[in-house]
């Protein structure tokens, strides 16, 4: 049998460019239960990075904090001063990530908006405008996070979404089971939204499991 360097190409990948710091590592061990293993992968932790790099993102918004791993993969990469708001409303999820913040991001401005971010996000807009906003929370509600992200982001700043394969449904006639009819109707706004070559150049990166990438113009 033919013999491989590596397990397939995401191990190559990871292996070569995406290796997770002891503090990312930590998280994880922390949001070890099936439901909380739903972070982003350390690949696309690098891809955030070189995201928050090449804009120089200052204030970054995240809606989603889970136990803060992608979070603190962005925080690692901002400059000087920056500082990221990231929204969680469950309140043992904010509460470990509040921990590894702590441990882990010390200089770095992290701040937890905790509650539900259709009620916290239009408080946060005075804080803006963003440079980063990075959309990883519920699918149903994309295309409302859009609604907000527009009018709150920088020109020239980006609007980040994951998981905007939505489990390999955005391109099926018929939809796998655990995929609901409105979250895929707003995923697949989200997208053609985006996709918008008059307001942003942007693409959906072939990420495992798809991240629309949009510079506002
Ligand atoms: C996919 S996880 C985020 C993963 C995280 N970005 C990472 O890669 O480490 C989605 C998170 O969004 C939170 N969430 C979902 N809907 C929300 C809402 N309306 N307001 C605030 N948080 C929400 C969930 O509790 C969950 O922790």
């Amino acid at each position: 049998m033919k013999k491989h360097l590596f397990e397939d190409r995401r191990d190559y990948i990871r292996q070569t460019f995406a290796h997770e710091p002891k503090s990312q590592q930590a998280i994880r061990a922390a949001m070890a239960s099936p439901e909380d293993q739903i972070n982003v992968p350390s690949e696309d932790g690098r891809l955030l990075q070189l995201l928050v790099r090449l804009v120089g993102a200052k204030k970054i918004v995240e809606i989603g904090t889970l136990g803060g791993y992608s979070s603190l993969w962005m925080a690692q990469a901002m400059p000087k001063g920056g500082q990221i708001y990231t929204c969680e409303y469950e309140d043992r999820r904010a509460k470990i990530a509040d921990k590894h913040f702590k441990k882990y991001a010390k200089g770095k401005k992290i701040t937890i908006v905790q509650g539900n971010a259709h009620e916290t996000l239009p408080k946060l807009s005075k804080k803006g405008p963003f440079d980063l906003i990075f959309i990883d929370a519920d699918k149903i509600s994309y295309a409302k996070y859009l609604d907000w992200a527009e009018k709150n982001l920088r020109r020239g700043g980006l609007i980040v979404g994951d998981n905007t394969f939505l489990f390999d449904a955005i391109w099926q006639e018929h939809p796998v089971d655990r995929v609901r009819q409105e979250a895929l109707f707003a995923m697949r706004d989200f997208n053609r939204r985006l996709s918008n070559p008059k307001k942003y150049q942007s693409m959906l990166l072939n990420t495992g499991q798809g991240m629309t990438v949009a510079m506002k113009l």
